[in-house]
């Protein structure tokens, strides 16, 4: 039964409710109040049950062969929807990765990469990425007393983590930088650039074409090497395949963590206590780190659609329904997390969905955190306080994104 005003259904669908933070908690915990699974008709959009419960979206991740995830994954309008069919000769995605696989199919292709990103390989790179955070804020510390920590600092030490797994010459990082801006800034007005997804996809194949090419002729030990050069079901990976496999890496792998950082550190600022308490004991920035990706969720949802009919809190979804699952609502949930408007370092339990659950949970989940402990650890050191030098402003997503602007004021220690 629907009990909600239908202007829900439109903020839900429209990525500017997502650039204003408190008018996004808002409207989940009203969700999470009066019709946790909601059904949703956003003008503009094919309908779906909006999941905001964090129990419901274990219980719908966990059955993978009930709810898969290749026929939608992402919320488009409908008019994009087709505008992407025409342009793939009849497929549904730009891209397809591993969130668009399903089954055996999934499993196989995850598992060409998974060892890169298990706690044993990426304890192989720890010294690598330590360098790298402590070039971060060498460069922050050079760059200041006032900078903006996304756009100077957080957007760029991602992304140059996932250029050391992936094996990309340093000299790209400017150009893969704009290209993964324009990939998920597609509906913010301020980042867009003047591209959107489909320019920003095809920026991404042209680049990723060279690197595979270069890669079969010369493979080094590197993950776009692993890729350009993998056999599925005896016979070399497909075109499609690859570029997708690379975009969905250096995709998922830059803009979570550098919202992750950028977002964690500003909530830092708003509870000095706790920045204060991470100073004076190190050994919490593993707990922290948590409780940012909790407090952040910089992935707003992920789709899956129902292969039977089942029965959900109540709800009769029916086969071919779509899912919406709204992590950043699961990461609010009153029932799952005791105070969760509340931002506490060592919150322990701290069982959030920020990764996801289940089969498709995030691959570079260690990676993310490993990462994320290394630039935090160095802050703490070398940094006395930061202060707001300005408005910050959210990117108007969706999908994935945190903060486009941080200005701070910094003192070294
Ligand atoms: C704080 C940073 C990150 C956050 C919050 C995050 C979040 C997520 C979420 C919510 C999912 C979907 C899970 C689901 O469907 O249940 C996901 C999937 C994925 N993530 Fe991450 N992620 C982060 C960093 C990374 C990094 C560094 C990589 C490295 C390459 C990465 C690679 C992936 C991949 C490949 C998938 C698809 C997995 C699959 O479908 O099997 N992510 N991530």
């Amino acid at each position: 039964m629907q009990t909600l005003d239908r202007s829900i259904d439109d903020a839900i669908a429209d990525p500017k409710t997502y650039g204003d933070q408190g008018r996004q908690h808002e409207l989940f915990t009203q969700l999470r109040a009066e019709d946790p699974v909601h059904w949703t008709e956003p003008q503009g959009y094919r309908p779906f049950w909006l999941v905001t419960k964090h129990a419901d979206i274990i219980e719908v991740e966990k059955q993978q062969d009930l709810f898969i995830n290749a026929p939608r994954s992402k919320l488009f309008s409908i008019e994009f929807e087709q505008e992407i069919k025409q342009l793939m000769q009849g497929r549904p995605h730009l891209v397809k990765g591993l969130p668009q696989m399903d089954g055996l199919e999934h499993k196989t292709y995850r598992q060409l990469t998974q060892a890169w990103f298990q706690p044993k390989q990426v304890r192989q790179l720890e010294e690598r990425i330590a360098t790298l955070a402590k070039r971060s804020v060498d460069d922050l510390l050079a760059r200041g007393p006032e900078l903006d920590f996304y756009n100077d600092v957080a957007s760029w030490f991602p992304l140059r983590v996932i250029m050391l797994i992936l094996g990309l010459p340093a000299s790209d990082e400017e150009r893969l930088l704009r290209i993964t801006q324009a990939y998920f800034g597609g509906s913010d007005p301020e980042v867009q650039r003047g591209s959107d997804l489909i320019r920003a996809t095809q920026d991404y194949i042209a680049y990723f074409d060279g690197i595979s090419e270069e890669r079969r002729r010369n493979p080094t030990d590197d993950v776009a090497s692993l890729i350009a050069n993998s056999q599925i079901d005896g016979k070399p990976i497909g075109h499609y395949e690859a570029y997708s496999y690379y975009i969905a890496l250096a995709s998922a792998g830059h803009d979570t963590t550098s919202a992750t950082a950028a977002g964690g550190l500003l909530a830092l600022m708003q509870h000095p206590e706790e920045w204060a308490r991470l100073k004076a004991n190190p050994a919490l920035v593993p707990a922290a780190i948590d409780e940012m990706v909790r407090w952040v969720s910089p992935v707003k949802h992920f789709f899956r659609t129902a292969t039977q009919d089942y029965t959900l809190r109540g709800k009769q979804i029916r086969a071919g329904d779509h899912l919406l699952m709204a992590y950043p609502s699961a990461n609010r949930d009153e029932e799952m997390f005791d105070s969760p408007f509340s931002f506490r370092i060592d919150r322990n339990p701290n069982r959030h969905l920020g990764f996801g659950y289940g089969a498709h949970a995030c691959l570079g989940m260690f990676l993310a955190k490993t990462e994320l402990q290394y630039l935090f650890r160095e802050l703490i050191a070398r940094v006395d306080s930061f202060e707001l030098a300005g408005q910050p402003a959210w990117v108007q997503t969706s999908f994935v994104g945190g903060l486009k602007r941080l200005p701070v004021r910094v003192r070294a220690a």
